[in-house]
């Protein structure tokens, strides 16, 4: 995996539904670029930042269920200025390689396609709190919705605590997020909104299908990365 250094100063983004498995291949990822002697500053969204996984909280806290979806949107922005002034720049003026958990990509799914507020109005905003520092390519993690209940039925059975039900059960340790996710309709809509986005802007994206195994998704992951990034390496 030596080619792995060819992306010192690069920002990649995985993204994708909850339960699309994206959390698990960014952690094999890093833990490559480790071995590879790769120098990696990993970063997760909302949060990343003290100040970052407070808004986390107060995003994710069940009694909000008044927020609006323009309140919602401000917040995830707010909380990745933080995150781009205070670590994702810096990290790659100094040449690192950052993996983000998310980024606009999921504000343009959930509360674009999915919630309903205009693509151009997150663009607008992400513009201010990213400054223009933006991925130079992001992962989407495909699934479908199926896949998801699925999996996520498999969680509930073994009770992990701090992970919700996307299976329509409001179960004591779901977020707010997560109960709007329960939904069918929104579930879809959020997938599509990935979709379109790659389709869009397709030298900025690449899509892989998370409905094949882990071991499946690891090696579309290595080859994508790989030829997009590092073609010669
Ligand atoms: P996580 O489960 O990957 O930590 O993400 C937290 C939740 O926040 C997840 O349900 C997706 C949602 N989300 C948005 O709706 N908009 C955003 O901009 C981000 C970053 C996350």
């Amino acid at each position: 995996m030596g080619w792995l250094r060819a992306l010192e100063g690069r920002f990649i983004v995985f993204d994708g539904p909850d339960g699309s498995g994206k959390s698990t291949q960014l952690a094999r990822f890093v833990a490559a670029c480790a071995s590879a002697g790769v120098e990696v500053c990993e970063v997760r969204e909302p949060g990343g930042t003290a100040i970052g996984e407070r808004v986390r909280a107060i995003l994710l806290d069940r009694h909000h269920e008044g927020m609006s979806l323009r309140c919602e949107m401000l917040l995830y922005m707010a909380s990745r200025a933080q995150l781009v002034e205070e670590r994702i720049r810096p990290a790659l003026a100094a040449g690192r390689l950052v993996l983000a958990d998310r980024f606009v990509s999921s504000t343009l799914a959930y509360q674009g396609t999915a919630g309903g507020l205009s693509l151009e109005d997150i663009h607008a905003v992400a513009g201010i709190a990213t400054g223009g520092t933006m991925p130079d390519l992001t992962v989407v993690f495909d699934v479908d919705p199926q896949t998801i209940i699925q999996r996520t039925r498999g969680e509930d059975s073994r009770v992990v605590r701090g992970r919700g039900s996307v299976a329509g059960m409001k179960d004591l340790f779901s977020d707010r997020m997560e109960d709007k996710s329960a939904d069918a309709e929104f579930r879809a809509k959020v997938r599509r909104g990935y979709l379109d986005q790659a389709a869009a802007q397709p030298d900025r994206y690449a899509v892989v299908d998370a409905t094949k195994p882990p071991e499946e998704v690891w090696e579309q992951v290595v080859k994508t990365v790989r030829a997009r990034l590092a073609p010669g390496a």
